[in-house]
């Protein structure tokens, strides 16, 4: 939930490089940020409350810098409680990302012995731990990641923490759940928690495993197992991803950018993803019973797959959100096959129920964008989204990519590839024409006439089901707008009771066995006032408003995605509101 960042070397503008690290992390977390470095053997912070954005640091130059953005968990939003947070001697300064479930209790002893705090946060802990750690570890080079690992052992719950040690230069670092990535550079060495941060300065990394230390010092990295204690080989990766991919480019957001690149994500799955997609297609032919598992958008990914599965292959997958899959433990043993979808391959829902279900014998895959991430590592067959750094905290191009990735792997298990390829060029290139013709503005002028409405509802049936629920949820994290999606025919179950003169309905109606009985709902609904706005290849007389969008057979899921993504959007923007970075929502969820 937080951003981390480092530096260690023989560059002397640590401050300004964390900053800038920082900057790139800021979707990880936005209440506040703060920096530490070292100045003639004292340790300087600079921190305060508030997104980072144009900020700039004032700290002296220096060789290390440690960095943080904050999703508070622990104490209110204040200067007091953003990190870095020092210990009584001065000497330290660290930053963490979890939550630290046994902080009571080290908090009580800590203070019993005359430790002082100066914030409300669970984090201060580690740094009076790490301070008694210090006086009692040997002298020595090592001194600094021994007393970390030692405090380290004594916290509970998934942690990443890192600190800065003015007396030695030193960097270490921690971690149990929470990612954290290494890089190496000829003069120095970097820390961050999302890799997409490293890669202006490096692609070779390292990914540190759950219980593993590093100490970072101007000549190296040293890799550590924290629950032995014990030095081990660091495995170097060279990243594919590369530094251009995590910039604006242009665009006025990231969430804009990424709405954009859809189209060129989903030809390279086409054109590459081939045999990704016949790989996982053995995996659900061998498979007793295949369960599809995400959260949030990932999770109408994963449903959008039962439905493909079942449409294109007619083989059924059981759907779950990656919060309860783990509540299904006891139906779950070896020969099924569990495929995990998530851009981030670190939130906690998804770990923890593959965990569950990995040792309980069932094979792991999973669809996921980032390499080197904790699901990327713990799948017994990883699939890369092949997406690029999804820096928008709402997910867009990555949803996108889990669909045309299960578009192909359903038509790999029925041997038509070609047939899921041609498809997903013609969603591309349907994309492609409604980001760049007078749709784009319509939708925005739809939002300029609903922007001030409280409610709004998304209505779907079959393949468009999970396209109304992703829809809605586009809308209402980004611009407060209350939005529900509904199966269409559950809607005179109940929330027809909801709707008023006025109430704005998004319509999912393409040109197959659901349009008639969709536009049923949709009557039943404008009969009661309701202001329908159809998404579908053909108008109806059911539509107040119509968005055209062609009819790409089993592929239309993918362009019904981008009307919803553009109306977030563009209600985010008349109400005010920042489109990369919605209130109380982080990147990815490390918390449970
Ligand atoms: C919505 C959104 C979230 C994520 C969810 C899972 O726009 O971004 O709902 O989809 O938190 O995240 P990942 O895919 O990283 O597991």
């Amino acid at each position: 939930m937080c951003g981390i960042f480092g530096y260690v070397g023989i560059r002397d503008d640590a401050p300004q490089l964390v900053l800038a690290g920082l900057k790139k992390l800021e979707y990880r977390g936005y209440d506040s940020w703060g920096i530490a470095a070292k100045d003639n053997g004292r340790v300087q912070i600079e921190k305060r409350v508030g997104k980072i954005g144009d900020a700039v640091t004032t700290l002296r130059p220096s060789h290390v810098g440690l960095g943080h953005t904050r999703w508070a968990t622990h104490g209110g939003v204040t200067d007091a409680n953003a990190h870095p947070h020092v210990d009584c001697t001065g000497r330290l300064a660290i930053i963490h990302n979890g939550i630290i479930q046994n902080f009571r209790e080290l908090h009580h002893d800590l203070t019993a012995r005359d430790h002082t705090f100066r914030s409300d946060t669970d984090t201060e802990v580690v740094a009076h731990l790490v301070e008694e750690e210090l006086e009692n570890a040997a002298d020595g080079p090592q001194r600094l990641v021994l007393a970390l690992m030692a405090a380290f052992r004594r916290l509970t719950g998934l942690n990443a923490v890192a600190a800065l040690d003015v007396a030695s230069g030193h960097l270490a670092a921690a971690k149990s759940g929470s990612p954290l990535t290494l890089g190496w550079t000829e003069g120095g060495a970097l820390l961050a928690s999302d890799y997409s941060a490293l890669l202006e300065h490096t692609r070779e990394m390292t990914f540190l495993d759950e219980h593993q230390a590093a100490l970072l010092t101007p000549d190296g990295i040293e890799v550590y197992d924290v629950t032995t204690g014990q030095a081990i080989t660091p495995i170097v990766n060279v990243v594919a991803w590369k530094a251009e991919a995590a910039d604006l480019a242009g665009f006025p957001d990231f969430m804009t950018k990424e709405i954009h690149e859809q189209p060129d994500v989903l030809r390279r799955i086409a054109r590459e993803g081939v045999a990704d997609a016949e790989a996982l297609a053995h995996l659900i032919e061998a498979a007793s019973e295949t369960h599809l598992v995400g959260c949030g958008t990932a999770a109408h990914a994963a449903l959008a797959g039962q439905y493909l599965l079942a449409r294109v292959a007619g083989r059924r997958a059981f759907f779950a959100n990656g919060s309860e899959f783990g509540y299904l433990e006891r139906f779950l043993g070896p020969g099924a096959l569990a495929i995990a979808l998530s851009q981030s391959g670190e939130t906690i829902d998804i770990l923890d129920s593959m965990r569950t279900a990995k040792a309980r014998g069932v094979e792991l895959a999973a669809l996921v964008n980032v390499e080197g991430s904790s699901l990327y590592r713990l799948a017994d067959h990883a699939i890369l989204l092949g997406a690029g750094p999804e820096r928008c905290v709402l997910a867009t191009k990555s949803f996108t990519a889990k669909l045309g990735i299960l578009l192909l792997t359903a038509h790999a298990l029925i041997g038509q590839t070609a047939v899921a390829q041609a498809l997903l060029e013609r969603a591309a290139s349907e994309i492609e024409a409604l980001l760049g013709d007078w749709r784009r503005d319509f939708i925005r002028q739809i939002a300029e006439r609903i922007y001030r409405q409280e409610h709004l509802y998304m209505i779907g049936r079959g393949p468009s089901y999970p396209q109304a629920l992703e829809a809605a949820l586009k809308v209402k994290e980004v611009s407060y707008v209350h939005a529900e999606g509904f199966a269409g025919g559950e809607l005179k179950h109940g929330v027809i009771a909801l709707i008023e003169p006025g109430t704005p309905c998004l319509v999912l109606a393409p040109d197959d066995e659901t349009r008639d009985d969709v536009i049923s709902g949709a009557m039943e609904v404008k009969a009661r006032g309701g202001h329908i706005i159809g998404v579908s290849p053909r108008p109806d007389p059911a539509f107040d408003d119509h968005i055209p969008v062609a009819d790409v057979g089993e592929a239309s899921g993918l362009v019904q995605a981008v009307p919803g993504q553009l109306l977030g959007y563009y209600l985010a923007l008349l109400r005010g509101h920042d489109p990369d970075k919605p209130r109380n929502l982080a990147k990815s969820v490390t918390v449970k």
